[in-house]
């Protein structure tokens, strides 16, 4: 069984999830991070060089490699639970676990967003922000406040686990 966490950029996906995985012992896998790795080059050059819809085509074949696998914690990158298919395929083998954030703290923590293609025009950052939250409550089994600090969301997923276990 792997553990999926999703949520808006900023909602603390990558740093929750490097803490959560060393919590219980499994392996950490960044989705972002290893589709760069793959294509060797930056999410931002696949947007700008190849296109969204590529890059999706990459995230959704990511998302199958995932669910192959067993005990990851994984960090999605932030549209990739908004697609049913991703949510289908990682749900097979997984819990999701979407990381709630108002979007002033996604705000304060992703700045100007220099690296997300996503995030160059505040207004349609805080639109598309919006129209995600249901998708992302609508594709999770559990939701977390993630707007405390990283060791405390973690700790808080980890106790969730092992209450349901
Ligand atoms: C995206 C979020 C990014 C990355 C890509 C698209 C999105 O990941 O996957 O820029 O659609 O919200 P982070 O949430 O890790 O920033």
């Amino acid at each position: 069984m792997n553990v999926i966490l999703c949520g808006f950029m900023g909602s603390g996906k990558t740093t929750v999830g490097k803490l959560l995985a060393e919590h219980l012992g499994m392996d950490f896998v960044d989705t972002d991070l290893s589709i760069e790795a793959d294509e060797e080059k930056s999410v931002s050059k696949i947007f700008e060089e190849n296109g969204e819809e590529h890059f999706r085509d990459l995230e959704y074949n990511k998302c199958v490699e995932i669910s192959k696998r067993d005990s990851l914690v994984v960090a999605t990158g932030g549209g990739a639970l908004t697609f049913d298919r991703n949510a289908d395929t990682l749900k097979n083998n997984g819990i999701i676990i979407y990381l709630d954030v108002p979007f002033e703290v996604v705000l304060e923590r992703v700045g100007d967003g220099e690296t997300r293609p996503l995030f160059n025009d505040k207004e349609k950052a805080m639109e598309l922000f919006n129209q995600r939250k249901d998708k992302y409550e609508k594709n999770c089994n559990f939701t977390v406040d993630g707007s405390e600090n990283a060791l405390k969301v973690s700790y808080t997923i980890f106790e969730m686990l092992f209450d349901r276990a």
